[in-house]
C-alpha cells in the first residue's frame, strides 16, 4: 500500500523520466505523472502510477490536470518536481548578441520557464497545504543567476531563470506564513544530456556533461536530506548554494 505520492510535472523531459525510474525502486511511494507526451512510460502500467495527458500548459489544461490529479488523492503528495525548460525549439535560438533578441520569442521562453510552473504552483499549494512536509523542487538554471553573469548571451533564458527565482523567493516568503509544511528547491542539474543541451554540448568536457540518472540520483539525495525551514534553497547538483 501507498503511504506517499510523488508528482513528475512535466515528466517527459530527460531529467524526469530519470527522476521517475528512480523513484521505481522507493517503497511505498507512488508516482503521478503530467505532461504532453507519457510515451516514455507505456510500458509502466502499474497501479501505483498515475498518469495524465496534457493537450498543453495553459491555465485551463493546468486546471483540468489538477482535478484530475484531485482524484489520485490516495496518500499525500510528500515530493513535487516542476520540470518544464525551454533553450531552443524550431522558432528559438538561444541570443549570442543584441541583434538577435525578438521579442515573440522572449515571450515564449519567459511563458515555459517562468509563467507554467508559477502556474502550477498556485494551482497546487491548496493540494499540497496539510500537516505533511512536501517538498517541490522547481528546475531552474545556474544562468538565472544574475552575480554569476559573467559570459553574457541567452538573454531570454538567463531571464526567465531569474524571474522564475525571484517568484520562487516570493512565494517562498508568503507560504511560510501559510503553508509551512512545503519546502521549495530551485535547482541547477548541471550541463545535462538532454534534449534541451543537445546542440551546446559541443564544448563541455566529458567530465562536465552529466547523465540525466545521475542528476536524479544527486537530487533525490538533496531532496532527502533538505529541511522544512520556510526559506528557498537556490542549489546546484551537487547540493551547494548557488549566489542569487
Ligand atoms: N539539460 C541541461 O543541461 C540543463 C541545464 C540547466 C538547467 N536545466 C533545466 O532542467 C529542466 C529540465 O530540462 P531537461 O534537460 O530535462 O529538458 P528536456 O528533456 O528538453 O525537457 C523539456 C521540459 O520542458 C517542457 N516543455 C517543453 N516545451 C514546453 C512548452 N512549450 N510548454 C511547457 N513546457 C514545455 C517539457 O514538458 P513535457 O513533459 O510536456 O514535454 C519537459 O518537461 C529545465 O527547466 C531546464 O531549463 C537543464
Amino acid at each position: 500500500m501507498i503511504t506517499q505520492q510523488t508528482l513528475i510535472i512535466g515528466a517527459n523531459s530527460g531529467i524526469a523520466i530519470a527522476i521517475a525510474k528512480r523513484m521505481e525502486s522507493t517503497n511505498n511511494t507512488g508516482l503521478i505523472l503530467i505532461s504532453r507526451d507519457l510515451s516514455a512510460y507505456t510500458d509502466r502500467v502499474d497501479e501505483d502510477i498515475n498518469k495524465i495527458l496534457v493537450e498543453n500548459y495553459q491555465l485551463q489544461s493546468i486546471e483540468m490536470a489538477i482535478n484530475q490529479l484531485s482524484q489520485c488523492h490516495q496518500a499525500p503528495i510528500t515530493q513535487v518536481y516542476i520540470c518544464h525548460g525551454v533553450l531552443h525549439d524550431q522558432h528559438i535560438q538561444p541570443e549570442k548578441r543584441l541583434e538577435d533578441f525578438n521579442a515573440e520569442s522572449f515571450q515564449e521562453v519567459m511563458t515555459i520557464n517562468a509563467l507554467t510552473p508559477m502556474l502550477w504552483l498556485q494551482k497546487l499549494t491548496p493540494y499540497l497545504t496539510s500537516p505533511t512536509p512536501c517538498k517541490i523542487v522547481v528546475f531552474s538554471a545556474r544562468v538565472g543567476s544574475i552575480s554569476d553573469n559573467h559570459l553574457g548571451g541567452w538573454y531570454s533564458y538567463r531571464a526567465s531563470k531569474a524571474a522564475l527565482n525571484m517568484m520562487l523567493r516570493t512565494a517562498t516568503i508568503e507560504l511560510a506564513r501559510r503553508a509551512k509544511n512545503i519546502k521549495i528547491i530551485a535547482f541547477h542539474p548541471g550541463t545535462t544530456d538532454t534534449p534541451l543541451s543537445k546542440p551546446f554540448q559541443k564544448n563541455v568536457p566529458a567530465n562536465k556533461l552529466f547523465t540525466s540518472d545521475f542528476v536524479a540520483q544527486q537530487l533525490l539525495q538533496i531532496v532527502e536530506e533538505s529541511v522544512i525551514d520556510g526559506e528557498l534553497s537556490y542549489l546546484d547538483w551537487q547540493g551547494e548554494a548557488i549566489n542569487w
